[in-house]
C-alpha cells in the first residue's frame, strides 16, 4: 500500500469514501501515523456517519470499481463556540448558531505526493464548508514538527492561531500542537491585542522550530556519504490532528 515509487503515470480522481475503502484506509492510517485508530472511527468514516470525507483514487489501469485509494481527508463539522478558535471569530449577532469545519486527518500516500493531490483534497474541504451558511472556517492541529504539512497548510494559506503546549501525549511523550485556521464567510475578527500576541508568539515559536530542523538538515548533509533531501513527513513523523472526544488522538 505504501510502496515508495509508482512507475505509471496516475490518473487521480476524487470522490466521497465507500465501505469498500475500509481496508484500504485502515492500512493507510497505520502507515502515516503514530497512533491506531479504532474501528469505530473508519466506520463513520466509509459510512459518513457524522464524518464527511474524501477520497482521491487512482483510476488508471482499473475500471471504478477496482480504484485504489491513495489519499483522504475526513472532516467533521463542529459548533464553533465548542472550539479553541471562538475567541478569535468575528462578532456575529445573527441567532444561528455559528460552525466551523474540523479536519480530522489528511493524508497522501508516500509515492503519490508532491502531485498536489492533498491541495485538491483541502480545497474539496473548502468549497464544502464555504457552502455553508453558518460556517465560518476551517480548522485543524498540526504537530510541532510536521514541517512538511506545516509548510503544506501555509501554502493553503492557513493562518497559524496559537501554539497548544503538550497538546498531544503519544507513547509517554508530550508534544506541542499548531492551530491552524483558514476563515471563510466573514469568519475572522480584527484581532484583539492578547490574539495578536499569541499569533507573533506561535509564529516566532515555529520560525525557531524551522531554523533548528534546517540547521540539523544542514549538519547531517554536511556528513560524508549522505545526500540532502527534502525533508519529508516518513521521517519527521506524521501530522496529527486530534479533537475532544473523538476517540483519542487522529
Ligand atoms: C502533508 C501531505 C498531506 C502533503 O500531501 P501532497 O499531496 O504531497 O501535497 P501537495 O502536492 O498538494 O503540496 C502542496 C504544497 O505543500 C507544500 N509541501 C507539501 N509537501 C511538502 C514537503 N514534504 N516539504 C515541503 N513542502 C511541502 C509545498 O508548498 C507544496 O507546493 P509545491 O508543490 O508548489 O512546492 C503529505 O506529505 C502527507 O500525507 N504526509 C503524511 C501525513 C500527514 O502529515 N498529514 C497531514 C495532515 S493530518
Amino acid at each position: 500500500m505504501l510502496d515508495k515509487k509508482i512507475t505509471h503515470r496516475p490518473t487521480i480522481t476524487y470522490r466521497p469514501m465507500r465501505p469498500t475503502d475500509l481496508q484500504a484506509l485502515q492500512q493507510i492510517h497505520a502507515g502515516l501515523f503514530p497512533i491506531r485508530y479504532e474501528l469505530e472511527f473508519f466506520l463513520n468514516v466509509v459510512n459518513g456517519h457524522g464524518i464527511v470525507s474524501w477520497a482521491a483514487v487512482d483510476i488508471s489501469g482499473c475500471d471504478d470499481r477496482m480504484d485504489r485509494l491513495v489519499g483522504f481527508v475526513t472532516t467533521r463539522l463542529v459548533p464553533a463556540k465548542e472550539s479553541e478558535i471562538a475567541d478569535s471569530l468575528r462578532y456575529d449577532s445573527s441567532r444561528s448558531e455559528k460552525t466551523l469545519v474540523y479536519i480530522l486527518t489528511l493524508g497522501v500516500v508516500e509515492a503519490y505526493r508532491n502531485l498536489r493531490i492533498a491541495t485538491t483534497l483541502v480545497q474539496e474541504v473548502i468549497k464544502y464548508a464555504s457552502s455553508i451558511p453558518t460556517c465560518r472556517g476551517v480548522y485543524l492541529h498540526v504537530i510541532d514538527y510536521n514541517n512538511p504539512a506545516i509548510l503544506f497548510y501555509r501554502k493553503m494559506l492557513f493562518k497559524l492561531v496559537r501554539r497548544l503546549p503538550s497538546f498531544y501525549y503519544i507513547q509517554g511523550r508530550h508534544f506541542d500542537s499548531y492551530l491552524f485556521v483558514y476563515y471563510l464567510n466573514g469568519g475572522q475578527s480584527t484581532c484583539s491585542p492578547l490574539g495578536m500576541v499569541a499569533a507573533v508568539a506561535a509564529v516566532a515559536a515555529y520560525l525557531k522550530g524551522l531554523v533548528a530542523s534546517l540547521a540539523s538538515v544542514l549538519r547531517k548533509s554536511s556528513k560524508p556519504g549522505r545526500s540532502r533531501k527534502r525533508a519529508d513527513s516518513k521521517d519527521t513523523g506524521s501530522l496529527l490532528c486530534t479533537q475532544e472526544g473523538d476517540s483519542g488522538l487522529v
